[in-house]
This record gives C-alpha cells, sequence and structure tokens, in this order.
C-alpha cells in the first residue's frame, strides 16, 4: 500500500446503505468511489447471459479473464460497464440480487476481483464498500467503519428504491430474501462477510443518510489528524 494514500473501507450486510453513504462521503473528501459489489454483480449478468452454470468455477472465472469490468462517475449512482456496455441498471434487477451470492463464494473470482480491487485502490485516495474490504481487499485501510441496520429497516429502503425503479417485490419478500443473502454471504468459505477487529460499527437504523455521512466524516477526519 503506498502509505500516503487514504484507504476508508465501508463493509456490511446488504442494503445497509454502504454505497449511497460511501459515495457522497468519497465526494465530499475528493477521493475516488469503488463498489465491489457492482464488480460481483457484473460477473453474475455476464455469466448468466453466456448462460453459464453459477456454480461453475472454472467457466466463470476464464469468461472473468476475458471481462472489463469499469466505473464512470455519476449521479444518483456511479455508471458501471461490463465490455463497454452500460450495465448500471441491469445489475441491480431482482434476479441478479437473487444469485449474486453464488458467484461470490467462488474463490477464483474473489481472487481476480480482489486484485482489479486493490489495482484500483493504488491510483489513490479511495472509499471501497463491500462485504470483505476492511478483512481481506485493504487489510491496512486507515478507517474501517462496519455499517449494520435492522432487516426491516433494511427490506423497507430496498422496497423504496425498487418502486422508484419500478421494481414491485413485496415488503414482506424483500426481508426474506435479505435474511438469505445476509446468510450466504456470512456463512461462505472465502471471506465471509464479517467485522474487522478493527472497525467502527455504526447502526444506521434510526439514521437518516446525512446523519451516516456526518458520522463517517467525523470518522476520517479524526484519523487523518492522528496519521
Ligand atoms: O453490495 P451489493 O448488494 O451490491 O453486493 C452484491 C453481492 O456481492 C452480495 O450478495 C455479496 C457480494 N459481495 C461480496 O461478496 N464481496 C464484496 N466485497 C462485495 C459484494
Amino acid at each position: 500500500m503506498n502509505k500516503q494514500h487514504i484507504q476508508v473501507a465501508i463493509d456490511g450486510p446488504a442494503s445497509a446503505g454502504k454505497s449511497t453513504v460511501a459515495k457522497l462521503v468519497a465526494k465530499k473528501f475528493g477521493y475516488v468511489y469503488c463498489d465491489t459489489g457492482a464488480m460481483y454483480r457484473s460477473v453474475t449478468l455476464k455469466a448468466m447471459h453466456e448462460k453459464i452454470d453459477l456454480t461453475d468455477e472454472t467457466k466463470i472465472v476464464a469468461m472473468l479473464k476475458q471481462t472489463k469490468i469499469a466505473f464512470t462517475p455519476g449521479d444518483p449512482v456511479q455508471h458501471v460497464f461490463v465490455d463497454d456496455i452500460e450495465v448500471t441498471d441491469d445489475i441491480r434487477q431482482p434476479e441478479i440480487t437473487n444469485s449474486v451470492s453464488t458467484v461470490a463464494k467462488l474463490a477464483g473470482v474473489r481472487h481476480e476481483l480482489v486484485n482489479r480491487q486493490r489495482e484500483i485502490a493504488d491510483v489513490g485516495n479511495i472509499v471501497m464498500d463491500g462485504r470483505d474490504i476492511g478483512t481481506a481487499v485493504l487489510p491496512n485501510a486507515q478507517v474501517k467503519i462496519y455499517l449494520i441496520a435492522s432487516v426491516s429497516e433494511r427490506a423497507e429502503r430496498r422496497y423504496k428504491e425498487n418502486i422508484s425503479k419500478g421494481i414491485n417485490t413485496p415488503l414482506e419478500q424483500l426481508k426474506k430474501e435479505i435474511e438469505i443473502r445476509d446468510q450466504k454471504d456470512s456463512t461462505r468459505k472465502v471471506s465471509p462477510l464479517t467485522k474487522a477487529q478493527d472497525a467502527i460499527e455504526v447502526d444506521t437504523t434510526s439514521m437518516s443518510i446525512d446523519q451516516v455521512v456526518e458520522k463517517i466524516t467525523k470518522i476520517i477526519n479524526e484519523r487523518i489528524k492522528s496519521e
């Protein structure tokens, strides 16, 4: 790691608000933002398009090695491209959301994506969000945040987000899907979702986005001062 670069790792379960908050924090500090979940989603999307069995690690890793995943800044969301084709909305569709954990547990996929994530972080100051950033991708990050929120709150957030995109999945179903994804992400063998020992836990259940951003801003400023 280049010592001059500030690395902010934001981890936590599905729909805890990581991407929204991470992007705002990155903007505030002028750091690069990297949504690693979008990378796992992109691999899942392409594998499904190519009708590859999502448990076939050899085929998926071979496909991934030939796949370009790129981001460009955007408001309110970052734009995501797979082989130069925009997939920003496609990777958020329910069929991808419900299949991505299967792909994310493949060691070969994680190995390749973690390498790419580290290359992105090498370029400059970064805010990166995901499940294993503080534990595996950037273990030396100066700031590690672990965002949590109750399942009900997370399901409600996803429900509102879906409605704004014209997706009408019932709230109860979303709750179940979130619980299943939490379970899969936390129990997989390679880099399961877990709080890094030195991460600061922030429970966002009754907090607004602005309040969470404010809290993380304070944490970063304190760390930068003490560096
Ligand atoms: O944050 P998200 O919902 O977009 O993440 C999509 C999936 O990718 C999630 O089910 C877990 C997985 N993921 C992961 O295993 N490691 C990461 N660093 C980021 C996401």
